[in-house]
């Protein structure tokens, strides 16, 4: 039997429509959440290279570069697009009523 999912309330899609992005800590956690053709997205906020908060990267498409030293990731399953086997982690995102959720405990794809 598996456990039962956990949820949790980490920001509104009022505060994420504001850029774009938003970087919220539940947990001690520090995650970026993006808003991509009307998805939400979850990855983790520090680069797994030296650490840099990746939310002050340029996005390109699904693309995301790290501002330090131009790593780029997937923001869709948090794939170094180099190296597929180093990445962010991701969580799943459920938005309801105007409310975002996260998966806290249990990193996996976005969105599902
Ligand atoms: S800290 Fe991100 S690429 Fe170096």
């Amino acid at each position: 039997m598996s456990e039962p999912v956990e949820w949790l309330a980490v920001a509104s899609e009022q505060d994420l429509r504001k850029d774009g992005r938003l970087v919220v800590t539940p947990n001690g956690l520090s995650i970026l959440l993006l808003r991509l053709d009307e998805q939400v997205y979850a990855i983790g906020n520090h680069c797994p290279h030296l650490g840099c908060p990746i939310a002050r990267g340029k996005i390109d498409g699904f693309m995301i570069v790290c501002p330090c030293h131009d790593w780029t990731f997937d923001i869709r399953n948090g794939e170094l697009i180099i190296a597929q086997e180093i990445t962010l982690p991701t969580y799943r995102v459920k938005i309801d009523t105007q409310q975002i959720y996260l998966q806290i405990g249990q990193p996996g794809a976005s969105n599902g």
